[in-house]
């Protein structure tokens, strides 16, 4: 779902080509047949988010604003990471997954600025309800996730490694 979004989304041609190795793409696997995602269960936020299910997922602007504001994990644009922690904690069984997509977020959230232009370039709503912030932080994290994915959910073949590798070195963590 979420990567139907990301290309909705975020479809775009990448912005810059970092090396010239990056040209040419591996014809590997795609990273997302490589990490086994654990369940995010989200229906402790069913009670004040309930009315943005779409077939019983979260996949809209809306639904990823309602949990971010329900967890108070955003001011204005700016991620509260204390609270992202509890929010992951709350959807995630697994500590280890918990904290890879804590780093995760850590990390996208020096993009912030980055993803409000690339809203503000796509006329999308940058704050207030149905904006479309905690979305892009969620495909940002998202996509972290993919690229260290744990060694127990990782399919360890040399075709996802070198898919793995080309993301990082070459593909933008939010448009890539
Ligand atoms: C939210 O951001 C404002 C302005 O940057 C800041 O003054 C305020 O302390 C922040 N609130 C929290 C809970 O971090
Ligand atoms: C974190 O983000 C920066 C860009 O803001 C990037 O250069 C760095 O490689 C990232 N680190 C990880 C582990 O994703």
């Amino acid at each position: 779902m979420l990567h139907l979004l990301t290309w909705l989304l975020l479809s775009v041609p990448a912005l810059s080509a970092v090396d010239d190795s990056c040209a040419q793409r591996p014809e590997v696997t795609a990273l997302k047949n490589c990490c086994k995602l654990p369940n995010l269960d989200f229906s402790s936020y069913n009670s004040q988010c309930g009315q943005y299910l779409v077939n019983g997922a979260h996949i809209t602007p809306c639904s990823f604003e309602c949990i971010f504001q329900a967890a108070k994990a955003l001011n204005g644009t700016s991620l509260l990471m204390p609270n992202i922690e509890k929010m992951m904690k709350t959807i995630l069984a697994t500590d280890e997954f918990v904290q890879v997509y804590v780093e995760g977020f850590r990390n996208c959230s020096a993009q912030e600025q980055l993803m409000i232009k690339t809203l503000r370039r796509r006329r999308m709503p940058v704050t207030g309800k149905c904006a479309s912030m905690a979305l892009m932080y969620g495909l940002c994290a998202h996509r972290h996730f993919y690229r260290y994915c744990p060694d127990s959910v990782w399919s360890k073949s040399p075709g996802c490694n070198e898919a793995r590798e080309y993301s990082i070195r070459c593909e933008d963590q939010l448009t890539g």
